[in-house]
This record gives structure tokens, sequence and C-alpha cells, in this order.
């Protein structure tokens, strides 16, 4: 008999005796899964919080495999693929600005029932979002703590490879397109600038999307991600709003007025920038 806690809080503390063969739990691992929660308090409201943000915390590795999947297909040559694996990574992405809905089930008073014992976690520390953003392309390093590097090497390493952006940019480049070698060849470990000459390549392939089909497919993958991207912070700013009004976060930060700076950035600048020259 070897029964395992479900949940270490006082919430819904079921036990699961993992010496009776489950092909469905041992497959998938359910109850380390179903264990992993650990409310502080008794509140429903707290274990819910939890349970969403591992949902998230697991979507976020979804996109990223995707993300990914495409960067090396882009490298391989295989636009196609690249395009049907960021097709998959956008629908996750829809998932995962779907689970604000469960989020936001949770009024005002029963979130601050147990904020106090978040103490300073805070999404900020999520090593999958960041890993999920430097493989996307934006590599500022400033909201990562040296500590985080430290204890996920894989953040690190991500920062020497070129990012799925700067292999598009590549690849662009091999098809013909007008792309600058400097923006080819740069240090990947930099945070990327928008470039004038990316705009102006990407503005041929919409003036004559006959002809660079590929490219204007890609192009369109690559918007989705970004504008999805883009969904998921408002939203959080949105739920931020909801839950704090303009308190500070947990992580040090002033909260919903610093958010809203982060909600700027968009991802593979120049195809946002370049319709207004279209
Ligand atoms: C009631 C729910 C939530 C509130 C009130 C909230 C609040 C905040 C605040 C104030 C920040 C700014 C940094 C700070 O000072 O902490 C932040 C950042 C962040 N939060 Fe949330 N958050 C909530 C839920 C979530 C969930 C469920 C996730 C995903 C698992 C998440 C992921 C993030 C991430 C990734 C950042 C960093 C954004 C960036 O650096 O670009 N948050 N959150």
């Amino acid at each position: 008999m070897n029964r395992q806690p479900l949940s270490a809080g006082n919430t819904h503390d079921y036990t699961y005796d993992n010496t009776y063969e489950n092909p469905y739990v041992d497959y998938a691992r359910m109850d380390a899964l179903h264990g992993l929660a650990a409310p502080r308090t008794g509140a429903r409201a707290e274990l819910q919080f939890i349970l969403i943000s591992q949902v998230k915390e697991l979507l976020f590795r979804m996109v990223h495999v995707e993300v990914d999947a495409a960067r090396r297909e882009l490298r391989a040559d295989r636009p196609d693929a690249a395009c049907r694996a960021l097709g998959r990574g956008v629908r996750n992405q829809r998932v995962l600005i779907g689970c604000w809905e469960s989020m936001n089930t949770l009024t005002v008073d029963e979130f601050l029932g147990f904020r106090e014992v978040l103490g300073e976690a805070s999404g900020t520390q999520s090593f999958m979002y960041r890993l999920l953003e430097f493989t996307l392309g934006n590599r500022g390093t400033s909201m990562v703590r040296s500590t985080d590097f430290e204890a996920f090497p894989e953040l690190r390493a991500e920062l020497d490879r070129p990012s799925l952006y700067d292999e598009a940019l590549r690849w662009l480049a091999r098809s013909g397109l007008p792309v600058p070698e400097r923006l080819t060849t740069r240090d990947p470990s930099t945070p990327y600038e928008p470039d004038p000459a990316v705009e102006t390549a990407w503005a041929a392939v919409y003036r004559d999307p006959d002809t660079h089909r590929a490219a204007h497919d890609l192009a369109e993958q690559l918007l989705e991600a970004a504008y999805q991207f883009s969904c998921w912070r408002a939203t959080h700013l949105l739920v931020v709003e909801r839950m704090l009004g303009a308190k500070p976060g947990t992580g040090g930060s002033d909260g919903a007025a610093w958010l809203r700076k982060i909600n700027e950035h968009r991802f593979f600048p120049e195809l946002w920038t370049m319709r207004s020259a279209l």
C-alpha cells in the first residue's frame, strides 16, 4: 500500500494508492500530476488558482515544442512543415488564452483571501514562459534572475541559438529576398532590433504573394503566433486590473502599469510595421 496525498493543502485532500495497477494512471503519471497541487490555505479558490497556473505552464511548454519544431523545419528549408508546426502552436495559444476564463471566475475578495501566501511568487519567475519568449525572439534578460539561469541551463543555451525569427530571416535570405547579411549573421544572444530592410523584404512578399507564396504563408503564421501572444498578454493585464487594481505585483513591479508597458512589445516587429507601407 502506497498512499500518495493528492493535495498537500486541506482542500479536497484526496489520496491515491498507486500499488494497484492502472494503465491510464501509470502511463501519464496522473497520480504524480494531481499530487503537485499544494495549496497553502483551505480556500477552494486557491486550489483553482494553482491548478489553472499549472495547466498554463504545460501549455507554455506545448507551444514552445511547436515553435522549436518550426525553427528546425525552417533551418532545413521546409517552410510548409514550419507552418504546420506553428499552426498547432497557435491552436494551443488559443487554449492558453481560454484559461483566463477560469481565472476570471475568482472574485477579488476570493483572490485576496489567499494572495498573501504567494509571498514573492510571480509569473516573471516562470522559466518555461521565458524559454518560449527567447525561442520566439524576445531576448531581453532584465527580468531573468541569475539564479534562474543556473537552475534552468536551457535558458542560457537558448540565448546562444538563433531564434525562430532569426531562422525565418535566414530562410527569407536563402529564398532570394533582400535580407542584409548583418541580420543573417547577427549575434543571436543580443536583443533583436527592428530593421527597415526587413520591413522592405516583408512588404515585397505582400505586394506579390503569388510569387512569394511560401514566404507569405510563413508571414501569416508568424503574425498569427505574435497576435495570439499579444492577446494573452492583454488578457493577463485585464485580469490583473480586475484582481489588483493599481496595486503592486508580488514580483516587485508596480503591477498593471508595468504590464501595460510589456503589452507594447510585438514579436516579429516588421510584420506589424510594414503594413503602413503597403
Ligand atoms: C489573479 C491572477 C494573476 C495576477 C493578479 C497576476 C499578476 C501579475 C503581475 C502584477 C505581474 C507583474 C510582475 C509582478 O510584479 O509580479 C505578472 C507577471 C506575469 N504573470 Fe501574472 N498574474 C496572475 C496570473 C498569472 C497566471 C495564471 C500566469 C501563468 C501561469 C501568469 C504569468 C505571468 C507571467 C509570465 C508574467 C511575466 C510577464 C513578462 O515578464 O512579460 N500570471 N502577473
